[in-house]
């Protein structure tokens, strides 16, 4: 626990991971009726990756969390708080977060899951802020880790949903801010629930009994699997991420013009194109990795951000957004000077 309240926390370091097997748009196209060109032109994936059996979101995560505690220089006895985001835990419970804290080699130590999608990942790390803002914690751990392919229908029934996923993991370590000019500025966190349906799981469910049923898995419509209305989703991306990002820089007296570096969560290529485009954001500042990786959902923004921080696009001193927008609808920005 933190002695002397800080100001601000910051990230000190990140780290990532994703599985070996490479998936093409082409090996895709042997399972279902798609094709590269489609797949390309609509989301810009060219590829993602897919684990093996027998590894679970904690596994990827284990290893990004263990890069990212290497890179801060700090072992797990350092960490007073373990947040792991996800869709897809290990098990339905008890948390992941537990189960990585463990690998991870930690006993004691509080740790809770982040369900939220595609904005799991700013929606944890307003909760790190907030715990080493308050003097709480002084370390803090937040993965976000995903395995989509073991719950996708990956045939023509489910290919708008099937092509889009991947597998991967990424972590960041934060700490108190010794520079009170560095650091995360603030966190900015939406929900609207009445959009559920637009893109969902609707099963197992509590709220059906039995929660799931061997229909479920068959018929035009499974239930079992992620469902989403494509278009619908992706109109109202366009006009959240945009509207948040603003949210944040005006909250800390920033226009546009200030803004180095956005990283956003990596749904689709065109969103992020659109949404740079609509704010007159020189697409340069933008960074994407969704050709190789896909949607990888709660692990999207901290593995785009370890790629921006190895090629140098984000450094010391550099302002940088975060933003995201996915299934709730859920969005968020975080704003924050590396
Ligand atoms: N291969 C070939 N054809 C396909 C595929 C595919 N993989 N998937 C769908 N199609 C077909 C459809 O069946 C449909 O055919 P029809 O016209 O005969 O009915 C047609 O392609 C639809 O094409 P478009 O309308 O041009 O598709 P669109 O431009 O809307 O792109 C996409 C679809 C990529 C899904 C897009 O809508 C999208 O990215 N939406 C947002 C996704 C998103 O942001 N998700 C949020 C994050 S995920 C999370 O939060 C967990």
């Amino acid at each position: 626990m933190g002695t002397a309240t800080p100001t601000r926390s910051r990230i000190l370091a990140v780290g990532r991971a994703v599985p070996d097997r490479v998936v093409t748009n082409e090996d895709l196209g042997v399972l279902m009726d798609t094709s590269d060109e489609w797949i390309q032109q609509r989301t810009g994936i060219r590829q993602r990756r897919h684990v093996g059996a027998d590894c679970g979101a904690t596994d990827l995560g284990r290893i990004a969390s263990e890069e990212a505690l290497r890179s801060a220089g700090l072992g797990i006895e350092a960490i007073d708080l373990v947040i792991f985001a996800t869709l897809s835990p290990d098990i339905d419970w008890p948390a992941s977060a537990a189960l990585l804290a463990s690998k991870l080699g930690a006993r004691r130590v509080p740790a809770f899951d982040v369900k939220n999608q595609c904005s799991g990942f700013l929606y944890s790390l307003a909760c790190a802020d907030a715990a080493i803002r308050s003097g709480r914690a002084r370390h803090v751990l937040v993965c976000g880790g995903e395995i989509h392919s073991s719950g996708l229908d990956l045939t023509t029934r489910g290919r708008e949903v099937g092509v889009i996923f991947g597998d991967g993991a990424g972590a960041v370590v934060l700490g108190p801010s010794e520079d009170p000019g560095r650091g995360i500025f603030s966190v900015h966190l939406h929900a609207d629930g009445s959009n559920a349906e637009k893109l969902w799981l609707e099963a197992a469910a509590s709220r059906r009994r039995p929660r799931l049923l061997p229909e479920d898995l068959g018929g035009d419509d499974p239930k079992a699997f992620p469902r989403m209305r494509g278009k619908y989703v992706f109109k109202h991306a366009v006009t959240r991420m945009p509207e948040v990002i603003r949210e944040a820089l005006d909250h800390n007296g920033f226009t546009l013009g200030d803004l180095d570096v956005l990283v956003p969560h990596q749904a689709n290529l065109r969103i992020n194109q659109m949404v740079a485009a609509s704010m007159e954001l020189d697409e340069s500042k933008v960074v994407n990795n969704i050709d190789r990786y896909g949607n990888t959902t709660a692990a999207s923004i901290p593995l785009a951000l370890h790629e921006a921080l190895a090629d140098g696009r984000v450094a010391p001193g550099k302002l940088v957004c975060l933003a995201a927008f996915g299934a709730g609808f859920t969005w968020a920005a975080a704003l924050l000077r590396w």
